[in-house]
């Protein structure tokens, strides 16, 4: 996707969890849109294959959670773990890895994924349609910058895993960070 492009307007079937209800099962339908995601706010959005997979659970929204509050210092507001999954997978993935500062969204049906071009079929391995790994830096709802791994492909046989890390995101707002202190210091 290129740089300067508004996300899609999606919305999000999420479940919250709501004591008033009582009982052993106390969550909710809520549904959340692109706007209540990105409207306003400068955010790291993320984007990978599936919830309990290994290099995604391993690696990937674990480096994220970690480096969470090195991004809040480099101006970024939230950081979004996506996913073609529901919400009930979505919630127990998060649960599971104690995901508590990353903001985990459920694109269930793909609609997000499949809008931002990033639909993929993963038949191969019995997953149907996924997400490419991809993430971006989305300001206000536009994209500031991308971050794709490379050789997005229906069934990919491999799974490349870099360009979209924390780590590699981190490195691009610093070097931004400094460009734009140098920019604007004293001549
Ligand atoms: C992984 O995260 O390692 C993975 C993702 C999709 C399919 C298989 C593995």
């Amino acid at each position: 996707m290129p740089v300067k492009k508004k996300i899609p307007f999606v919305a999000f079937h999420t479940r919250v969890r709501d004591e008033t209800i009582g009982g052993p099962n106390p969550y909710r339908w809520e549904v959340k849109t692109t706007e209540d995601y990105f409207s306003g706010k400068r955010v790291v959005l993320f984007s990978l294959p599936g919830a309990f997979t290994p290099t995604c659970s391993t690696r990937q929204l674990p480096d994220f959670e970690k480096l969470y509050d090195e991004f809040r210092k480099q101006g970024i507001e939230s950081v979004y773990c996506l996913s073609v999954n529901d919400a009930f997978v979505m919630n127990a993935w998060g649960k599971a890895l104690g995901v508590e500062k990353v903001k985990l969204i459920p694109d269930g049906s793909g609609e997000f994924t499949r809008k931002m071009g990033m639909l993929v079929a993963k038949d191969n391995l019995g997953f149907g349609m996924r997400s490419w790994r991809y993430a971006a830096v989305v300001n206000d709802g536009v994209v500031e910058r991308w971050f794709e791994e490379g050789g997005l492909l229906d069934n990919c046989e491999s799974d490349p895993y870099g360009v979209s890390s924390p780590q590699n995101i981190l490195e691009t707002l610093r070097t931004l960070d400094t460009a734009t202190a140098s920019s604007n210091g004293p001549d």
